[in-house]
C-alpha cells in the first residue's frame, strides 16, 4: 500500500485540478469569479473530498465516480468557512494561512462568493453525466440535508448561541454532529453509497463516520489550545476570546484527549465490521486524531 502521505497527495491534486475546472468553467468573468477562486485556492486539507475518494477506493470504486461529489462537498466546506470567518461571525484574520476573503476583498463580496460555492455544488452534481438519475437525487438530497437547517447551518446558529454561556458535554457534542459532523458523514456516505455497498455496510460506515466527525472536532478544538497557529494556518485562542464551549475547556486537555481516543476506537471498529480495516480510510482515522493542523 502506498504511503498515507503519497496517497492524500496524489487525490489532492486530482482534487484541486477538478476543484479549478468546476470554478472556471461554471462562473463568469470578474470579482464574484475571483472571489470564489482565491478560497478554493487557499489549499486546505481537502479532507472531506479525499474521504469520499477513499470510502470509494475502499469498496473497490474507481475515484473517478465521486470527483464531482467530492469537488461539491468541498465547495459546500469552503462556503461555510468564507462564512464562518466573517465579521458577524468568528470575526477571523486568517485562514488557510492568508487574509480571509472579506479581509482580502470586502464583506459583500464574501457573502455572495460563498452563497455562489454553496450553490454551484448542487449544479456540479446535477450536471454530472457519469451518475443517472436517481444517484444525483440521493446525493444532492443528502448534502441539502447535510449542509442546511437539520446540518451544518444549524450547528452553526447553535454554535453562535452558544458564545458567552457555559453548555453542557451533551449540549455541545449535539452542535459538533451538526456543524462539522454532518459533512464529514456525508463525504463517507456519499463514497460507500457510490460504489454499491449494501446495507450493513453502509450503516458500520455511518457509524464510523459520526465517530470521525467527533475526532475531527476534538483535535479542532486541542489545536485551538495548544497547536501552533502557523502550522494550523489560523489563529489559535479563538474559541477562549469568544468564549466557546470546547472540549477542553468542558473535560481539560486530558479529558479531551481520551474521549477522542474513544471515539477512534470506535471508528476502527465499524471499519472492521464493514470489512474495509485494511483500507486507507483506517490510516486515515489515526491521521485525523493526531494532526498537527
Ligand atoms: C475547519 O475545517 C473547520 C471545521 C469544521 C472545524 P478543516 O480543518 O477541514 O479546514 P481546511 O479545509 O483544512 O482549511
Ligand atoms: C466552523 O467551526 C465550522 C463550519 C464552518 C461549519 P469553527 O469556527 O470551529 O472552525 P474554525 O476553527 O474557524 O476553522
Ligand atoms: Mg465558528
Ligand atoms: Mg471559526
Ligand atoms: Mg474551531
Amino acid at each position: 500500500m502506498a504511503s498515507l502521505q503519497a496517497y492524500v497527495e496524489k487525490n489532492k491534486g486530482y482534487i484541486n485540478e477538478q476543484l479549478e475546472m468546476y470554478v472556471q468553467e461554471y462562473t463568469r468573468e470578474g470579482r464574484l469569479r475571483d472571489a470564489m477562486l482565491y478560497s478554493i485556492r487557499a489549499g486546505g486539507k481537502r479532507l472531506r473530498p479525499v474521504l469520499v475518494l477513499a470510502a470509494l477506493e475502499a469498496f473497490g470504486s474507481p475515484v473517478s465516480r465521486g470527483i464531482s461529489t467530492a469537488c461539491a462537498l468541498e465547495m459546500v466546506h469552503t462556503y461555510s468557512l468564507i462564512h464562518d470567518d466573517l465579521p458577524a461571525m468568528d470575526n477571523d484574520d486568517t485562514r488557510r494561512g492568508q487574509p480571509t476573503n472579506h479581509m482580502k476583498f470586502d464583506e459583500a463580496t464574501a457573502i455572495l462568493a460563498g452563497d455562489a460555492l454553496l450553490t454551484l455544488s448542487f449544479q456540479v452534481i446535477s450536471e454530472d453525466v457519469q451518475l443517472s438519475d436517481s444517484e444525483k437525487v440521493f446525493l444532492i438530497n443528502e448534502l441539502s440535508r447535510a449542509s442546511g437547517p437539520i446540518g451544518m447551518v444549524n450547528g452553526q446558529m447553535l454554535d453562535m448561541q452558544s458564545e458567552d454561556e457555559s453548555i453542557s458535554l451533551e449540549a455541545l457534542e449535539y452542535i459538533h454532529k451538526n456543524k462539522t459532523g454532518q459533512l464529514l458523514r456525508f463525504s463517507i456516505l456519499a463514497g460507500s453509497y457510490l460504489s454499491g455497498a449494501d446495507e450493513i455496510k453502509l450503516a458500520e460506515m455511518l457509524k464510523m463516520a459520526e465517530a470521525l466527525g467527533m475526532i475531527f472536532q476534538i483535535q479542532d478544538d486541542i489545536l485551538d489550545v495548544i497547536g501552533d497557529a502557523e502550522a494550523i494556518g489560523k489563529p489559535t485562542g479563538s474559541d477562549v476570546s469568544n468564549q466557546k464551549s470546547t472540549y477542553p475547556q468542558l473535560l481539560g486537555l486530558e479529558g479531551a484527549v481520551e474521549q477522542k481516543e474513544r471515539y477512534v476506537q470506535i471508528a476502527q471498529q465499524s471499519l472492521r465490521r464493514a470489512d474495509v480495516a485494511n483500507t486507507m480510510l483506517s490510516e486515515l482515522i489515526d491521521y485525523l486524531s493526531q494532526r498537527n493542523h
